[in-house]
């Protein structure tokens, strides 16, 4: 295989190396294209074709499949390792010690409280607000509580604003849904694990003693686990790209959760389950939801199917469909919304638009119905993936300020108006 990509223009040729991952990917480097050429540049609207960085993180490949975080598959670590200790591993690189997840937990636990002020703030939002809306405000509102930035190049200063986030971020998600409930604010317990910590911020009554659900937290924590980085998705690189004007890390995760929010990428979530709510209130007709998803002229897409990257099938979605039948099974509840799921899926995956487009069940398909499963209200299903990708998002925020990337700043192709000259308003 060549190392050179030959690119010609008008006659004149220009050279490019071709530089090539640990998994073979292979990509043109036109670092010098604008400079070579007099400033020719490239157009590849929503980022098809372009790679925006060099990673060590997250390897995907969406031909067959596969999801690793930093070489481990997802597979094995939705099913053997923790939420922490994924955590760790995304952001440092390995899995850690018994020593090091230890002092990680502890540390994590002495940052767990919020400044009483971020009460005030959170009373100001109406009940209806949206919590992705109030999450994203809140966590951008930390930075006036712990101002100051952070040298990035002193480990010992990274690692205490990433402690602090992980430790103060399941307590705003909590609080945007105990508001959201007319709930007293839930101050967590230490002596909990992180997610079973999450799961009681969340649900706690204010007279009745906590008591942890095994088999709720496994789920949670697994479910937190597939969500936790996705390499560079439209959150992500836009927490590398506003980190890349050296915005601080909350600030750029403040930005991560609104791209978050909409409903083509982690939105879909809760847009899944008001489309299944949908069509079981019209009677479970899937044909026709199927036949309104193919037609061009309805603005209507089947929710929960298609992926930018994986054209074959999505591997979290393959455990979320397990997990979503065991907890259900486990927990004694039935759905009639998993059925018409199931259905839909069925009879997508052997229909031509499906098969010729290569569109599958995504992570968000079955997610939705382990969350209600697990009394998660609708609203907080986008924030349930904020939640989990929150690691991922620092990992890569973390990556980008050390490999000291330039700021992000694409080019464009103006199409506008030539020179004109301008007129007074009496002449136009
Ligand atoms: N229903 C019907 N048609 C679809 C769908 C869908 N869900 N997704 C894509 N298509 C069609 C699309 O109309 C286009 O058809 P044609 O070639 O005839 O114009 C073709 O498939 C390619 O679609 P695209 O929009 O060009 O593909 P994309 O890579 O830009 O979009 C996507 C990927 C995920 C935004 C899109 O598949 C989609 O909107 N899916 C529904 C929303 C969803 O489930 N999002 C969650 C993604 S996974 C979680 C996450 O990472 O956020």
């Amino acid at each position: 295989m060549s190392k050179i990509a030959t690119l010609e223009i008008d006659g004149n040729k220009y050279e490019f190396p071709i530089i090539k991952g640990t998994e073979n990917e292979l990509g043109i480097d036109i670092k010098a294209l604008r400079g070579a050429t007099g400033g020719v540049t490239t157009i590849d609207p929503g980022y098809k074709n372009t790679g925006s960085c060099e990673s060590a993180i997250t390897f995907l490949d969406g031909e067959k499949g596969i999801l690793r975080y930093r070489g481990y598959s997802i597979e094995e670590l939705a099913e053997k390792a923790d939420f922490l200790e994924v955590a760790y591993l995304l952001i440092f690189g390995e899995l850690p010690t018994a020593a090091q997840l230890e002092k990680f937990d502890k540390d994590i636990k002495e940052e767990s409280h919020v400044d009483e002020d971020m009460k005030k703030i959170l009373d100001g939002f109406p009940k209806s607000a949206h919590p992705m809306g109030v999450l994203s405000s809140l966590t951008s509102a930390l930075i006036a509580f712990n101002p100051g930035s952070v040298d990035v190049d002193s480990e010992e200063e990274m690692y205490g604003a990433i402690v602090k986030i992980l430790a103060k971020f399941p307590v705003l998600a909590a609080w945007t849904m105990r508001k959201r409930k007319s709930l007293p604010l839930d101050y967590g317990d230490n002596s909990l694990g992180y997610v079973e910590n999450l799961h009681k911020m969340m649900f706690a009554r204010p007279n009745q003693a906590y008591e942890a659900n095994k088999i709720v937290n496994d789920a949670l924590d697994k479910l937190l686990i597939l969500h936790a980085d996705h390499e560079q998705n439209c959150s992500t690189s836009t927490v590398r790209i506003v980190g890349s004007s050296h915005a601080g890390l909350f600030a750029s995760l403040s930005a991560g959760i609104s791209a978050l929010w909409g409903p083509l990428h982690g939105g879909a979530n809760q847009a899944v389950i008001e489309m299944l709510e949908a069509i079981k209130a019209d009677g479970g007709d899937t044909a026709k939801y199927i036949a309104k998803a193919k037609d061009k002229n309805d603005p209507f897409r089947l929710m929960g199917f298609g992926h930018r990257v994986y054209k074959n099938f999505d591997p979290r979605a393959k455990i979320i469909k397990k997990s979503a039948e065991e907890v259900l099974g486990d927990l004694g509840i039935e759905d009639p919304v998993l059925d018409i799921a199931k259905g839909l899926a069925d009879v997508a995956l052997k229909d031509e638009y499906f098969v010729q487009r290569k569109l599958y069940p995504n992570v968000d398909f079955y997610s939705g119905i382990i969350y209600r499963a697990l009394g998660i209200p609708t609203e907080m299903f986008t924030v349930m993936f904020a939640l989990g990708r929150l690691p991922g998002w620092i990992a890569q925020w973390r990556e980008m300020r050390l490999r000291k990337e330039p700021i992000g700043r694409p080019r464009q192709i103006y199409i506008g108006e030539n020179y004109r000259a301008f007129k007074a308003v009496s002449e136009r």
